[in-house]
């Protein structure tokens, strides 16, 4: 899934501000890329880059890339309770491909020089952000619904315009996720909408997965543009193309005829269409809230870094294995050439 917050900076590096803001020390490279930058063509990773625009890359992928495999967690803990086999397969098939989405993107913030395990350490040593929507628990069985058709819905607005990024790999690994992210949408909403054919109970179920989910989904989408200071440089860089609120409005927008189709309420008294600015108006997000969990406070960050952690150490064999299987196949090589 998942950008949201990506233009936060992770703990240690508040200095990265100052560092966009740094002229190059190489005027005529300089000028080529922000030729390039005008002509919207692509940067590729044996190209000059500025420092900072590497940087900011760097922090951008990789928390996607960490929001992506902490993101298996909280739907992940529903695959032994899924509520009947077809839905366990939809669910697990869901699970491994947020699982290959972090590796995709992994893959392009290596191409930048950062190594996989430089990345991991910042996650599990709780240096680097993910998307704090996982920081929330998954109660009942309609989380998982909601999660589909809400959090992967506000991931793909926050997604799409990532196709056209400015960074080559990126941009690239963004356009097979989408199509992923689509499904992972649709299977959401399909399934609420079986839930709500049933019976008063599980009618209910979703109206308090939904109340409980909807603002943390606004958030998603980042603070407010007059308080993203990261975001201008963004979209100089064609990093950015979308300010958080335009994408948090066309989110909202999308968004509340499907609950009309659904039957569920969205939790906001101030939610109406404003004829004339042809969008609907919503309420005020509880950014103390946003916040408090991006810092490492909201209800599940530690068991989620816990878990992360636990789960990369329990597969040190594996990665062990891979090494002297591949050790001993450049052995096998090396002899048969001799
Ligand atoms: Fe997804
Ligand atoms: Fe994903």
């Amino acid at each position: 899934m998942y950008t949201q917050a990506l233009d936060i900076p992770d703990s240690r590096q508040a200095g990265d501000l100052k560092a966009v803001e740094a002229p190059s020390a190489q005027p005529a490279l300089q000028a080529h890329f922000e030729q390039k930058m005008d002509a919207d063509h692509k940067i590729e990773p044996r190209d000059w880059m500025p420092d900072a625009y590497r940087k900011t890359l760097v922090r951008q992928i990789s928390q996607h890339a960490h929001s992506e495999i902490v993101g298996m967690l909280p739907e992940g803990n529903w695959i032994s309770r899924a509520p009947s086999l077809k839905r366990k397969a939809i669910l697990l098939a869901k699970v491994q491909d947020e699982g290959g989405h972090g590796l995709y993107l992994y893959s392009a913030a290596e191409t930048l020089g950062t190594s996989r395990d430089q990345m991991l350490d910042a996650l599990h040593t709780g240096r680097a952000k993910y998307s704090s929507i996982f920081n929330y628990p998954t109660l009942t069985w309609a989380d998982v619904g909601v999660i589909g058709w809400l959090v992967d819905g506000a991931a793909i607005m926050n997604q799409i315009p990532l196709c056209r990024c400015s960074y080559g790999p990126y941009a690239r690994a963004m356009i097979r996720i989408c199509k992923e992210e689509s499904f992972h949408q649709r299977q959401g909403y399909e399934s609420l909408m079986v839930l709500m054919q049933g019976t008063p109970e599980q009618r209910a179920m979703v109206q308090d997965a939904v109340n409980r989910w909807w603002w943390k989904c606004l958030a998603m989408f980042g603070p407010p543009d007059a308080d993203s200071p990261n975001s201008a440089q963004g979209m100089r860089w064609g990093i950015k193309r979308i300010s958080n609120d335009d994408l948090r409005q066309k989110f909202v927008d999308a968004t509340v005829p499907q609950a009309q189709v659904l039957g569920v309420t969205l939790p906001d008294p101030d939610l109406k269409w404003n004829e004339a600015r042809q969008h609907w108006d919503y309420g005020a997000i509880d950014w103390d809230e946003f916040w408090a969990t991006v810092n490492g406070n909201g209800p599940c960050n530690k068991e989620r870094l816990a878990t992360r952690v636990k789960a990369h150490e329990d597969g040190q064999w594996v990665r062990d294995a891979a090494l002297a299987h591949a050790a001993k196949k450049k052995e096998q090589a090396m002899k048969e050439a001799a």
